[in-house]
């Protein structure tokens, strides 16, 4: 039987696994689009204590399959931003990535966030297209001075099926959206 995934929302004692997590799942599903250089650098920016700051309030949902840490996103409620989603090596392409999507979605739509906005890695932009995100631009993720990752600006309306009539949510003071 497959094991059986389960979401729920990441506290302090994860925080190591989710460094963890985080590190190999960026050495090894990102090193296709991005130089040695650009990853190292990457995973050495990340360190354990600095996720699930308090201050400001994040979104983080972790994905658990037997009781291992197999993803996480965290999501900017009040700005609508996917800031992380990752998946661990093993488990990718078995739906934890949309399964985690799916449910930062949904929490952004029930806040009345007009839409959701993210930097995509390049190795991760097709994901996100074929969930119904739309590239905006191109765009860089400055890690350093010298290293800066290029990446892909890209952005999700909320179904008009769940926009109010009127409302005044997080999402409302956006800039209006290119029409597709
Ligand atoms: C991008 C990422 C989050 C997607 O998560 P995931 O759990 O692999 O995604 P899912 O399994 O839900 O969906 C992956 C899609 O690829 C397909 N797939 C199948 N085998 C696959 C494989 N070996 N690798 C990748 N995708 C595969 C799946 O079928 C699915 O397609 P479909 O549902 O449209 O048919 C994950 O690959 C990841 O963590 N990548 C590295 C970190 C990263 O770039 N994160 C994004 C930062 S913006």
């Amino acid at each position: 039987m497959a094991p059986r995934l389960s979401l729920r929302t990441a506290s302090a004692g994860d925080r190591l696994a989710l460094w963890r997590l985080h590190t190999r799942s960026i050495s090894s599903l990102c090193r296709d689009v991005y130089s040695d250089h650009e990853v190292k650098t990457w995973v050495g920016l990340l360190r354990p204590e600095a996720y699930l700051p308090p201050d400001p309030p994040r979104t983080v949902l972790v994905a658990e399959q037997d009781d291992q840490l197999v993803g996480f996103g965290q999501l900017d409620l009040v700005r609508g931003e996917l800031e992380a989603l990752y998946v661990s090596p093993e488990a990718v392409g078995l739906g934890v990535g949309s399964a985690l999507l799916s449910a930062l979605e949904a929490l952004a739509w029930h806040a009345n966030v007009r839409a959701m906005s993210l930097d995509a890695s390049l190795n991760a932009e097709p994901f996100y297209r074929a969930r119904g995100y739309m590239s905006l631009h191109a765009a860089r993720r400055i890690l350093t001075s010298e290293v800066y990752l290029p990446c892909t600006r890209m952005q999700k309306r909320r179904p008009s099926a769940l926009r109010p009539a009127t409302g005044d949510g997080p999402g409302q003071g956006l800039t209006p959206l290119p029409e597709p």
